[in-house]
């Protein structure tokens, strides 16, 4: 059933786990998530971005999630919109029925622009207060995803900050995390600790300590009812670009967030984890793949199948590796 997203993430809290969010935008997205879930037993998390209602439609999302729940009645299910850009896109997802809204006060409406810390706290503590009297889940964001290294906010299609930015604006500051949580009373808080958007994270193969896990554990330490949120967490695996290369693709030689860095973090308090982009290549890879394998086929059941499962694949890795194997 459709479950709040405030328990799921208590109960993964108080079980010690951490809960991949995956981004969907279409039915097979849908499908292998909750299939993937399903045989695993764990809880589900699906948002939708902007993009997504853009590209599929608010109507088509919501009933496409409502259908999920409904086809897996036995798995805790949350619909969460992912980055509201403003109050306004927040009231308006909790009034088609998401159980959960992120309001990312951390960029301005533009979705770009580094926003002050008072703005941040005006627009958040709106949105907790509208959400909180129909029993939402709100989640917040303190800082700018980022780089460590390059202050490269993240991947060229524009899914965060303009421009390098500075390293204290990529660090979330524990101090101002719990002045922020006070004042907003939010559930969950979105943090910067070195992870951006996209394919393109690290340039090179990420060292042990490319994370800021200490951040972690110190606003953790400073805010331990607030659940942690990690964006940008994809792992970019070397063999998804390896097939989506080897059947004609061109994708640049990147790396993304070691699976034991997560896990560590999820130690530290982190509990929902956001990933879009591992689908992106795992879906990508399998219908290269299949069209280069069969060139006379050209019914798109046959080439979605293998995307759904490849989608699947990496999501089941993901529930086990955080620890949701039989916590749904
Ligand atoms: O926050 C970024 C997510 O990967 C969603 O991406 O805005 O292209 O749907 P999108
Ligand atoms: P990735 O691009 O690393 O998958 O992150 C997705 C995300 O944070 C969505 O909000
Ligand atoms: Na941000
Ligand atoms: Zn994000």
């Amino acid at each position: 059933p459709l479950v709040s997203m405030r328990e799921l993430l208590d109960h993964a809290a108080s079980n010690g786990y951490g809960i991949p969010a995956f981004n969907v935008n279409n039915l097979e997205q849908v499908q292998a998530v909750v299939a993937a879930a399903d045989e695993v037993g764990a809880p589900v998390i699906l948002q939708a971005s902007a993009g997504a209602r853009k590209y599929a439609g608010a109507s088509f999302i919501k009933h496409l999630i409502l259908a999920a729940a409904e086809a897996y009645p036995h798995i805790p299910l949350v619909m969460h919109q992912d980055h509201g850009a403003s109050p306004q896109v927040c009231q308006g997802a909790i009034d088609l029925g998401f159980g959960s809204v992120m309001m990312d006060g951390s960029l301005l409406e533009d979705g770009k622009t580094p926003a002050t810390f008072e703005y941040n706290v005006a627009v958040t503590r709106q949105v907790v207060q509208m959400a909180h009297q129909v029993g939402v889940t709100v989640e917040g964001e303190l800082g700018c995803l980022g780089n460590l290294e390059t202050g490269a906010a993240g991947e060229e299609d524009g899914v965060g900050a303009e421009g390098r930015l500075e390293r204290s604006q990529m660090l979330t500051d524990p101090e101002e995390a719990a002045s922020f949580v006070k004042a907003t009373q939010l559930d969950a808080l979105a943090i910067a600790i070195g992870t951006s958007h996209g394919a393109y994270k690290f340039s090179r193969i990420p060292s042990a300590d490319i994370l800021a896990i200490d951040r972690v554990k110190q606003i953790h330490q400073r805010i331990p009812n607030t659940h942690l949120v990690m964006h940008g967490s994809s792992s970019v695996p070397a063999p998804l670009l390896a097939i989506i290369n080897q059947y004609g693709g061109k994708i640049k030689q990147t790396y993304g967030v070691p699976v034991a860095q997560i896990q560590e973090a999820i130690r530290h308090g982190v509990r929902k984890i956001n990933i879009d982009t591992d689908i992106r290549l795992a879906m990508t890879g399998a219908v290269r793949q299949f069209l280069h394998e069969n060139p006379d086929k050209f019914d798109a059941r046959e080439w979605l199948k293998p995307a759904r499962e490849a989608a699947k694949a990496v999501c089941r890795q993901r529930y086990i590796d955080f620890g949701c194997e039989g916590q749904g």
